[in-house]
């Protein structure tokens, strides 16, 4: 592995084995969607090098499309009160009646995948299932569980593989904790706006 990053504490999770923990949920998924052909929704940006990996992985047939949703706008705190619009590009496909599969970056809350969940479930799919790379149990604000997550992790703000601080740092091939001074000066700027 190549330098880390100076603005990454620690790294939690290395290119390797999230490859492996991938792997596995691909498997999941060749297992639960055996002759069927799910429409696989990652929600962009930060699910597209979770999906990129688990998709060379699939065996069924399967269809993408994608939807386009911020709950952060890029400071580190998750806006979900109605004043900002979270869903930003909607599906280009007809769901109705389709066996969907939300493919998701992280429940930390639980707040947008519920909230993604809500506005599919409004779309009358045949079945909806959730499938997210990482899971902050602890985090949850809401009662909302993945139906899949590759792996559980504590509490901390990470950078990498698609998760970012301010838009940047989503290229990391591993994923890492962020210094913390860096996450609470942010955190102060985006209390100060
Ligand atoms: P939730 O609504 O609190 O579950 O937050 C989920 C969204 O917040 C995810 O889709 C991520 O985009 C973002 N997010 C949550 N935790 C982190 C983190 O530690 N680093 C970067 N983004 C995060
Ligand atoms: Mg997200």
């Amino acid at each position: 592995m190549g330098k880390i990053d100076p603005r990454v504490e620690k790294i939690i999770l290395t290119n390797k084995e999230l490859n492996a923990g991938i792997k596995k949920a691909a498997l999941w998924l060749n297992k639960n969607y055996k002759n069927k052909t799910p429409i696989l929704i990652p929600v962009l940006k930060g699910a597209i090098p979770f999906y990129a990996q688990l998709i060379k992985d699939i065996k069924v047939d399967c269809v993408s499309d994608f939807i386009v949703y911020s709950s952060f706008h890029g400071g580190v705190e998750a806006i979900h009160d109605g004043s900002v619009p979270n869903v930003i590009t909607d599906l280009a496909n007809n769901i109705h009646d389709k066996d969907v599969i939300i493919i998701e970056d992280i429940i930390d809350s639980g707040k947008t995948l519920l909230s993604i969940c809500n506005f599919l479930k409004s779309k009358n799919p045949k079945s909806l299932k959730t499938m997210v790379l990482l899971n902050k149990p602890k985090a949850r604000k809401v009662k909302m569980e993945p139906d899949f997550s590759c792996f559980k992790i504590a509490n901390d703000f990470i950078v990498g593989f698609g998760f970012d601080f301010e838009e940047k740092m989503r290229n990391l091939p591993y994923i890492g904790v962020l210094k913390k001074s860096i996450y609470l000066e942010a955190l102060k700027r985006s209390k100060n706006k």
